[in-house]
Parts: C-alpha cells; sequence; structure tokens
C-alpha cells in the first residue's frame, strides 16, 4: 500500500534506480506515481496519474542528472488519485513521499494554515513537509527540525525526504509502515520492500518502530523515537527465492498459479524429514505443552487458509479454534486466556491490522506464543512474533494471491498434522499415509494445471452472469469463500462463497440462468449433502458447474459443466481444488478484458487500517 524509495548514489544519477525501484514496488499501489531528484541543491518533481508507465513516458528525454532522489506508488487514501495529490509533495525547503495515514492532518493544516502557509492537494501526507519548512526555520539544526516534525504527526507513516539545505542527504522515518535502509558502499537507499533494492545493495537494515535518520556519503546514522542514537545492524540483503519477471506467462498471476507445484515440493522438503514435520524457526512447537486453545488472525485470502485450517485442526486436538479477521478481531476486546496459542497468517508480513492484532495479543498475554505464518521472513510480523513458518512462496507480483494461499494452506496442513501427532491423536502410520499423499499432491497440482480445456468450457457461462456463487462444506466452505473473492477481485463480477448448508437460507432468492452457480463436491467433506444442494439449485434454473473428485463413471449428467480434481485426502482436498478455482477467476477475468495482476482500487499490502 504505497511503495516509497530514497537512493543517494555516489557515482550514478538516480532517476534510473527510482522509477526501477518503483517497478518493483508498483504492487503496493499503481493509482499514480512521482519522484523527486535533488540536482545542486534545486529539487526537481515530476508527477503523473495513474501507472508507473505514465511517469516513464512524461520523464522521456529528460532525464535528471541529479544523485540523489526519492520517488513514490500510490494507494490514494486521502484524495482522489490525481497528479496533485500525488508524491513526492514539496514546501519551500523539502519534497516528502510518504507511506501510512497521518491521523491528525486536518488539525495540523488548521495549524499551519492559520500561520499563512496553504496547500494545493487533498492528502494527508501534505501538512508533512508544510510542518518541516516551518520547523527548518525555527530549529538550529536539520536533524532537530526533521525529529520535531516527526513528534508533532500522530498516525502511520514510512517517510523519504529531500531538504535543499542538506542537499546531498536523505532522510527518513518509520512509524507503523514498513521501511527498510540499504547500502553498497557509500551508497544508501531506503525503501518499503527489499525487493526494490535487491540488486542495487548488499545489506540492508530493517528500521525499528519510531526510528529515523539521515544518510549521506559520509555514512549513515539512525535514531530512536527520542532522539538517541541507535548502532546500525546491517545484515546481508536477502536473495529472493524465485524470479520477478513474467518469464513465458502473460501475467504474474499465471505465473504464481503455475508455480504452485514447486511452492508445494519446495515445503515438504524444508520441513519434513523422513516421516517427521519440524519447523526450525518456532521449535517450541516440538516442545511446548500443546495450547489449550488456538486463535488464528489474518485478513482477505490468508484468512481463508485459516478458516480451513480451523476443520483440520479441531477434528484432530479436539481443542477450541478461533478463526477472526483482523481488523474485528483487534477492536473487539478478545477473551484470550492463557494457554493460548495465536497464529496470524499474511502473505506479506505487514497488512497493518494482523500486526496489530498480534501486538494486542501479546500485550494482553505476554506468556502466551505467537507464530507467524508468513512469505516474507524480515517482514514486521515474523520479526515481532515468537516463531514463523516461512510459506517459501518466493515473491508473489500478482496483486490476487493464489500461490502464497497454496502455501497457506500446506504448510498448515504441516501443523495440523505435526500437532495431532504430538497431542498423540493420529497414529504414526497415519501420519506417513498423510505425508504421502501431500508428496502425491505435488503432481495433483501439476495434472491440475494441464486441465485448461475444462477450465476454458465454463467461461462462456459468464458471458451474460450477473454474479457468481460458490458453495462447498467443511474444509471446502472457505474455498467457496476465496474462489468468491478470486472471482470478484479481478473479473469484478458480484460474487459470493456460502457454506452449501447455508444456500437455502437466503442467497437461494439470487439463483436464475444468469447465475452460474460452483458447487465444490470433493469425496471427503459430506458429498452427498452437497448434491442434494446441486439438485436444489439446479430446481430453480442455475447453470451449475460440477468442481469434484468423483470418478467420471458417477458424474451426475445434467450439470452443465463439470470441472475434474484428483481425488485427495482430508488435508490435500482443498490443495487440488484451490487451483480450477484460480484458474476460472484467471480465465473468466481474460475473457472481460480486466487488469489481471492489478485490478482496479486494489494494492497488494495493505499497511493502513
Ligand atoms: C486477495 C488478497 C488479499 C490478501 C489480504 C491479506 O487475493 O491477496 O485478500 O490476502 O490483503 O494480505 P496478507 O496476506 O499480505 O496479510
Amino acid at each position: 500500500m504505497c511503495g516509497i524509495i530514497g537512493a543517494l548514489s555516489s557515482r550514478a544519477r538516480v532517476q534510473g534506480h527510482l522509477l526501477d525501484a518503483l517497478q518493483k514496488m508498483e504492487y503496493r499501489g499503481y493509482d499514480s506515481a512521482g519522484i523527486c531528484v535533488a540536482d545542486q541543491g534545486v529539487l526537481h518533481c515530476a508527477k503523473a496519474a495513474g501507472k508507473l508507465a505514465k511517469l516513464r513516458e512524461k520523464l522521456a528525454g529528460s532525464a535528471c542528472d541529479g544523485s540523489i532522489g526519492i520517488g513514490h506508488t500510490r494507494w490514494a487514501t486521502h484524495g482522489a488519485p490525481n497528479e496533485v495529490n500525488a508524491h513526492p509533495h514539496i514546501s519551500a525547503h523539502c519534497a516528502i513521499v510518504h507511506n501510512g495515514i497521518i491521523e491528525n492532518h486536518a488539525q495540523l493544516r488548521r495549524q499551519l494554515t492559520s500561520a499563512g502557509l496553504s496547500f494545493a492537494s487533498d492528502t494527508d501526507t501534505e501538512v508533512i513537509p508544510a510542518m518541516l519548512s516551518t520547523l527548518l526555520d525555527k530549529c538550529s539544526y536539520t536533524g532537530q527540525a526533521w525529529h520535531q516534525m516527526l513528534q508533532s504527526l500522530d498516525g502511520a507513516y514510512a517517510l523519504a525526504g529531500l531538504i535543499d539545505i542538506t542537499p546531498d542527504t536523505l532522510w527518513f522515518a518509520r512509524k507503523g509502515s514498513p521501511l527498510l535502509l540499504a547500502r553498497r558502499g557509500n551508497d544508501y537507499f531506503v525503501a518499503s520492500d527489499a525487493l526494490a533494492v535487491a540488486d542495487l545493495a548488499d545489506e540492508v537494515m530493517y528500521l525499528r518502530e519510531g526510528e529515523w535518520g539521515c544518510a549521506s556519503h559520509d555514512g549513515c546514522q539512525v535514531f530512536d523515537a527520542e532522539g538517541r542514537m541507535v548502532a546500525c545492524q546491517w545484515q546481508e540483503m536477502p536473495v529472493a527465492a524465485g524470479s520477478t519477471d513474467k518469464g513465458v506467462y502473460r501475467h504474474y498471476m499465471e505465473k504464481e498459479i503455475h508455480e504452485q507445484p514447486a511452492v508445494l515440493e519446495r515445503i515438504l522438503n524444508a520441513y519434513i524429514d523422513d516421516a517427521a514435520i519440524h519447523f526450525p524457526d518456532a521449535p517450541w512447537l516440538s516442545t511446548d505443552p500443546l495450547p489449550e486453545r488456538i486463535v488464528m488472525v489474518a485478513c482477505g485470502t490468508s484468512y481463508h487458509a485459516a478458516l480451513t485450517a480451523r476443520y483440520w485442526l479441531e477434528r484432530y486436538l479436539k481443542v477450541s479454534v478461533e478463526v477472526d479477521v483482523a481488523s474485528e478481531y483487534r477492536y473487539r476486546n478478545p477473551v484470550i486466556g492463557e494457554r493460548t496459542m495465536l497464529i496470524t497468517l499474511s502473505q506479506s508480513g505487514e497488512t497493518a491490522d494482523t500486526l496489530e492484532a498480534m501486538r494486542l495479543f501479546k500485550s494482553t498475554t505476554p506468556n502466551n506464543r505467537a507464530l507467524s505464518i508468513c512469505n516474507v521472513a524480515s517482514a514486521s510480523l515474523p520479526r515481532e512474533s515468537d516463531g514463523l513458518i516461512e510459506l517459501l512462496a518466493g515473491p508473489e507480483i500478482g496483486v490476487a494471491s493464489t500461490k502464497a494461499y497454496l502455501a497457506q494452506l500446506s504448510v498448515l496442513a504441516l501443523v495440523a498434522l505435526h500437532m495431532a501427532r504430538r497431542a498423540g491423536a493420529m497414529p504414526q502410520a497415519e501420519l506417513e499415509e498423510h505425508i504421502a499423499n501431500l508428496w502425491h499432491t505435488v503432481d495433483g497440482l501439476a495434472e491440475m494445471l494441464t486441465r485448461t480445456a475444462a477450465v476454458s468450457s465454463v467461461v462462456p457461462l459468464f458471458a451474460r452472469a450477473h454474479g457468481a456463487l460458490f458453495l462447498g462444506r467443511g474444509p471446502c466452505y472457505p474455498l467457496a469463500l476465496e474462489g468468491a473473492l478470486k472471482l470478484k477481485e479481478i473479473s469484478y463480477l458480484h460474487a459470493e462463497g456460502y457454506a452449501a448448508g447455508e444456500m437455502k437460507h437466503g442467497p437461494i432468492a439470487l439463483i436464475d440462468s444468469n447465475l452460474p452457480v460452483i458447487v465444490i463436491a470433493p469425496q471427503q467433506y459430506q458429498l452427498d449433502k452437497v448434491l442434494s444442494n446441486l439438485r436444489e439449485v439446479q430446481a430453480r434454473g442455475a447453470r451449475v458447474i460440477l468442481l469434484t473428485d468423483l470418478p467420471e463413471q458417477e458424474w451426475p449428467e445434467d450439470v452443465d459443466r463439470i470441472m475434474a480434481v484428483p481425488e485427495g485426502d482430508y488435508f490435500t482436498t482443498p490443495l487440488l481444488v484451490c487451483v480450477p478455482l484460480q484458474l476460472l477467476a484467471y480465465e473468466v477475468a481474460l475473457a472481460k478484458g480486466t487488469d489481471v495482476d492489478q485490478p482496479r482500487n486494489l494494492a497488494k499490502s495493505v499497511t493502513v487500517e
């Protein structure tokens, strides 16, 4: 949600670096972009509404010579996505890029307006350079003005700034939104995401809450919120698993769907040793007494993965498993209790609500463990948790999550199996059988990816559809939610996921011949009951798409389309089912001509609540 970059080079012009870094962070927001480069103390800004390509077009043939600059790709919170509201925002002496929300912006704007300043944009961000300019006039040195400016802000921010009176210094700060500092020799960078600077820097330092500082060719200084200098702790820049280009695929989403067999294989190789499951970055999962309660908190697709895992965990562990969306959990005064384990799930590890839910849990019950299941090991969520199971999916660029979801299901299946075995609720032989089935699922997923004709044959049913309904039961009920979410995100078609048994309590009223109903009916989860639900919607004229692992000779003859999946067990079935649901959403979106990788209004990393 907004990507920011700052670059200070000892040799090169930075304009190209800024644009390339923004390209890599465009998944964080793509409704406008801008850069500012300082050349001999003069700040040169360029901004454009729309995707980064528009800014590149605007800058074509007009490279600025400066070797220090900042850049921003925006997901609008305050103010329409137009050029005026695009960052950087400037004032008399400075230019600022910001990710986050300044909650007291209205009050600061009133204060600054009565002091004679005027504002051009509708953003919350513009108060930052305005406040900084007034403080630069009052303070005896620039660092003092920067610190006092930060102290005046309520809310969340990752900031990078240029100040004309310190023309060779890059300023930065972090509170509530992610920001890292990176370096190679005397070149320094700040960025929202390591991907943006992975090929420009060798070392990285993840700024902690409240930290701020500046970098120049003489080195960098970092301070805590109170202004005390902190030691820089550099680490080697992580080498991202997997490449970040599209390869032979038309879209990142298509590529990421096709990577799923490899993702599962990587997870099994990492966490299974012979017939035992182990989690090296959360060793206490094998030694602590088993929890009496498990709470799982996440958002969006990650939340759907948690909902499926609840079935797995409760069935074997016989402990209560509570699953909630993070934005609700953090504000509903949850009753937590001792011997409760928290599991947060997040692809990015920076989702603001999930992060705050975890902080609430830890501050309320410090003796309880918080486990993070996350795709970005260096992100805030794993860094603040007691243990991590890395998803190992590699960078996920498509805004609609696919391979990270499959990875979440896979890791959660391993967690459930591991805990079931520890609880004595699953004999070793049964554990080994499930592990063998997970290995077979690698091939099952690959096979699913070749069955594109069945998916393509379904697409015409969506040509005149006014929506779609996804039905499932048991661990596949959340798959219905996820199938609907994928479809609406990228095709803009309204879709609902429902527990099949709940359908006649309301949504059945929606059914007509222009409402395709996708019935998820694997043999594992109350097949007969799901097939009865299928008959109920069919009797009301619905066009039915059946997704099943029944052998062909048992397929019902009178459904409109069938998408076959290989037969799975209690744990592997959802992994197999998610692939055709993803392919379906992808194919429908292609037919509708929408922007698959960057659907309207969305951003991948939701760092504001
Ligand atoms: C949907 C999607 C979102 C994310 C959600 C949480 O395709 O990607 O619903 O799942 O924004 O993000 P993470 O997993 O990064 O916490």
